[in-house]
């Protein structure tokens, strides 16, 4: 197959869906690659690597995308600059696209894939199951945006995280709390902990409990609802009454709160509010909320997505596409899920796509010109976006 790794273009995006250490898989297999000139700029991966490693570097993005069979990306498809057409209508007919495609948000892309015949796959559709643990790169971005929402909260706040005893005295630890501890939250519970700080957490999930308390964090005590997870290990939507129970136990604490770290997320819905203007106010002078669900409508009713908030001596950061951020590491972790996910898909090119298997079925949104993932025609049906 001849597989393409453009150069992505929504703002702020530094990541590769490829980078050239992965383009011998390829090879390797008989794939033939052909990558956009820049794509790794972002990214810190030069032509030369992509040339060195067996792929063809293509100057203009329209050749790129209208001689592939598999398109690469990030981001999903949008309006192109250079183009000005959408990525969608750059690709031909029965074109395959693998990335991110956010269909909450982006019910015209969506329709525009089925309607030009793309086979579609989008990565936050990876099933959570172990066989699909290679390709989940939910779970590799949240690793790296918990981990970078803690540096981000640690270089803001006028404080330091460690406990430090010296001959001026001594500057007790810290105290962070995570809210939401699913990926992301455990690793800034990780991180947080590795800096030193006093590290506390909340998650609806029973489960978590024993996993915050095994990172050396303390499990913020509240009894939980019954029934709170989906087969697929989400957290469902909670009653406005646990979130108000929820929000009187979590504000208690926020007057010996250093930093909050949201991550709190309820798949396919708007995020659950957490932090009120009154708890916020509760926060000490200079204290940091992260708010890693800013893209999501916000754990904070004061985040502003791509945005820092000064309100109340607070500063709340509404953090979007953290990943890109740490471009090196965040595309070599979504380079390999990306590659095992088409490996696995089309492991017999001959044989085509196996709609039996679990995983090809729950990634695969628009197939032979129509919608073809159940939530996601349900979600467009009842009027789309989030
Ligand atoms: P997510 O990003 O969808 O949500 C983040 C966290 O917010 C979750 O832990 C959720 O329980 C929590 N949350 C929801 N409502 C909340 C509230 N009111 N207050 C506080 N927290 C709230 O979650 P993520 O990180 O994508 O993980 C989802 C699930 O998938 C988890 O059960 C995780 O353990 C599981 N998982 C399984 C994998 C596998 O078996 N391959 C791989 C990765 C995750």
């Amino acid at each position: 197959m001849k597989v393409g790794i453009p150069k992505e273009i929504v703002k702020g995006e530094t990541r590769v869906a490829v980078i050239p250490s992965m383009i011998s898989v390829f090879i390797k297999n008989q794939h033939e690659v052909f990558v956009q000139s820049g794509a790794g700029e972002g990214s810190s991966f030069s032509d030369d690597e992509y040339r060195e490693a067996g792929a063809v570097i293509v100057k203009d993005p329209v050749e790129l995308y209208g001689s592939i069979d598999v398109l690469f990306k990030v981001q999903p498809p949008t309006l192109h600059p250079k183009s000005k057409k959408h990525e969608v209508e750059m690709l031909r007919e029965g074109t395959a696209l693998i990335g991110f495609l956010s269909p909450a948000y982006n019910a015209d892309a969506i329709r525009k894939l089925a309607g030009r015949k793309i086979t579609s796959f989008a990565m936050e559709f990876v099933p959570r199951i172990s066989r699909a643990q290679n390709m989940d790169a939910l779970s590799s971005m949240a690793t790296i945006a918990g981990y970078k929402a803690v540096l981000i909260a640690a270089n803001q706040l006028g404080k330091i995280f460690p406990l430090i005893m010296s001959a001026a005295g001594t500057i007790p630890p810290a105290t962070i709390l995570v809210l939401g501890v699913g990926v992301a939250g455990l690793q800034a519970i990780a991180t947080a902990k590795r800096l030193g700080a006093r590290v506390q957490a909340f998650d609806p999930r029973p489960a978590v409990k024993e996993q915050v308390e095994s990172l050396g964090a303390q499990f913020v005590p509240l009894e939980v609802l019954k029934d709170v997870e989906t087969k697929d290990g989400y957290a469902k939507e909670q009653p406005e009454e646990f979130l108000n129970r929820e929000r009187k136990v979590i504000g208690e604490r926020f007057p010996m709160v250093d930093v909050v770290i949201t991550t709190a997320q309820i798949f396919g819905k708007k995020a659950p509010l957490l932090i009120t203007e009154e708890m916020v106010q509760q926060l000490p002078a200079g204290s940091v909320i992260v708010d890693l669900a800013a893209e999501q409508g916000g754990n904070c009713v004061l985040t502003e997505p791509g945005k820092i908030v000064e309100k109340h001596n607070v500063s709340i950061y509404g953090a979007v596409n953290l990943p890109a951020a740490v471009p090196i590491h965040a595309s070599q972790l979504y380079s390999k899920n990306v590659t095992n996910l088409f490996q696995h898909l089309y492991s017999d090119p001959e044989k085509g796509l196996d709609f039996e298997d679990e995983i090809t079925k729950g990634v695969c949104i628009t197939y032979n010109g129509e919608i073809i993932n159940d939530f996601v025609k349900n979600l467009l049906k009842t009027g789309g976006e989030i």
